[in-house]
């Protein structure tokens, strides 16, 4: 490992973590994890096949015979100390999700609370897994509605937030009763791996949790053709959420599908501006522009435009670039090249369109990973930016004159995951906020993750809802049992 000293150097692991075992893969294969802010190679992991990927199903199935049989007392417990053991971590698991992802280390450590938030709250949620009793149709008979856990469960975890998104999934999972195998994007596994690692140190049962390393066509293709897996999380894009989604086709596997966001964030004449703007940069620079719930729209009232854009600019002035482990960097390297990519791409197009720097650095690629914060007006619903997630630093104003064409424009859009806006007349809040298309909406707050709410979307944004009582649920079947009386 490059550079980092973790005070618990078992943390990192470059071993796939199945039935309880710390296993390489059966070819011996590995496949090699960078540092996106430095390039350098932090560590090797094995290259999971379809037959070692078979292994961990089979190990999660075992497991499930068991695991299914606790009490909800049990779950809880062992659960409360996976979260007090990520509270005991903290830094070096913040350590490395800054080594593997980037982003900087505050915010890693706020990640690793957000992600050990979920734990805990599902270690509670275990024990309020109430079922239902209906009034009988006939003289004697019982109604009695009870929940099951769906049985061996797959996820498939994405790199902006390489624990929580994993804690997210395993904690409602293993709540509910299920197991559960996961499998970390390529470019953030040691993440996994250390959360792994203190499953094992919790207490959790050989085989509960299994957390393998591959290449993810291979390693998706045999955990969506399983009979075993009876329900798939992925985290990722639309384009590949509907590829798992025709391959779950096959076996009926239930679904949860958190995938890309365009969210608008609507600023209206009457907005307290100054929360506007506060809300904005946590919404659009979190993670550098890294996240499926990042205001994408920035949709602004023709009146308070300039007011907005000149406060805006101050504000942006606080963002410092680099890597992510110096003190005082809050933006750091994108996750790679490619992602450098589209921001310019979409910088570009957004110029030739008629947009114009207002504040920052162009984008040009020149930087490597690191992409500084720019900001542009001018910005009109057909520009590349407006149609898809740029996923980085680059934020665009759109100016609009009544809040019906705030609406049109912000629902404009095949995705629906997060909206934002900004007002203080309670008569256009309720308006606005049944108006959107999104299953999340922030209402003069530009920060709504959280454990206790349903975090999902509408439209193409996905399928499902994680965290809340909701998110437990998902991996539950509800059975009915009639009973029938003299
Ligand atoms: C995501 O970007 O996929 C998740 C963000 C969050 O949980 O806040």
């Amino acid at each position: 490992m490059s550079k980092v000293e973790l005070r618990t150097p078992e943390l990192f692991r470059e071993r796939c973590f199945v039935g309880g075992n710390w296993l390489d893969a059966g070819s011996h294969e590995t496949l090699t994890v960078d540092n996106p802010a430095t390039g350098e190679v932090i560590g090797r992991v094995p290259n999971f096949d379809g037959q070692d990927t078979a292994q961990a199903i089979a190990q999660a199935e075992q497991a499930f015979r068991t695991w299914r049989a606790t009490t909800a007392t049990e779950r809880s417990n062992v659960l409360w100390r996976w979260h007090q053991l990520l509270e005991e971590h903290v830094d070096d698991l913040a350590a490395i999700i800054t080594l593997e992802q980037g982003k900087p280390l505050a915010e890693a450590k706020g990640e690793v609370q957000y992600a050990s938030a979920f734990i805990k709250w599902f270690a509670e949620e275990a024990r309020r897994s109430y079922g239902e009793t209906i009034p009988a149709t006939k003289p004697n008979q019982h109604i009695i509605v009870t929940r099951q856990p769906v049985g061996v469960c797959a996820a498939i975890t994405p790199w902006n937030f390489p624990a929580a998104m994993i804690t997210r999934k395993a904690g409602a999972a293993l709540a509910a009763g299920c197991t559960i195998v996961i499998k970390p994007a390529e470019a953030t596994p040691f993440t996994a791996l250390a959360l792994a690692y203190l499953a094992q140190q919790a207490g959790i049962p050989s085989g509960v949790i299994n957390v393998i390393t591959g290449a993810p066509e291979e390693i998706g293709a045999v955990l969506t053709a399983s009979p075993t897996v009876r329900k798939l999380s992925f985290t990722g894009s639309t384009a590949v959420g509907r590829k798992l989604m025709a391959q779950c086709a096959q076996n009926i596997q239930k679904l949860s599908l958190e995938l890309g966001g365009n969210a608008p964030f609507i600023v209206f004449d009457d907005a307290d501006l100054d929360r506007a703007v506060q809300g904005l940069m946590a919404s659009k620079f979190r993670n550098t522009g890294q996240t499926c719930v990042c205001a994408n729209r920035v949709l602004v009232q023709s009146s308070v435009h300039d007011a907005f854009v000149e406060k805006l600019t101050e504000a942006m002035k606080t963002l410092t670039l680099g890597n992510g482990f110096h003190e005082d960097v809050n933006q750091s390297a994108l996750i790679n090249y490619a992602a450098v990519e589209k921001v310019v791409r979409h910088y570009n197009d957004a110029i030739g369109q008629g947009a114009q720097r207002v504040a920052g650095v162009a984008p040009d690629g020149s930087n490597g990973s690191y992409v500084a914060p720019v900001l542009i007006t001018g910005v009109t619903p057909p520009m590349q930016m407006c149609q898809e997630e740029t996923f980085g630093p680059l934020v665009g104003i759109m100016r609009f004159e009544t809040e019906e064409e705030a609406i049109r424009i912000a629902n404009d859009t095949p995705y629906g995951l997060a909206a934002y806006f900004y007002s203080r007349d309670v008569h256009r809040v309720w308006r606005v906020a049944d108006a959107l298309e999104s299953g999340m909406v922030g209402i003069n707050d530009g920060a709504l993750s959280n454990p206790a709410a349903p975090f999902g979307g509408v439209k193409a944004s996905g399928l499902g809802r994680e965290g809340s009582r909701h998110g437990m649920q998902e991996y539950q079947e509800l059975k009915y049992l009639c009973m029938g009386g003299e």
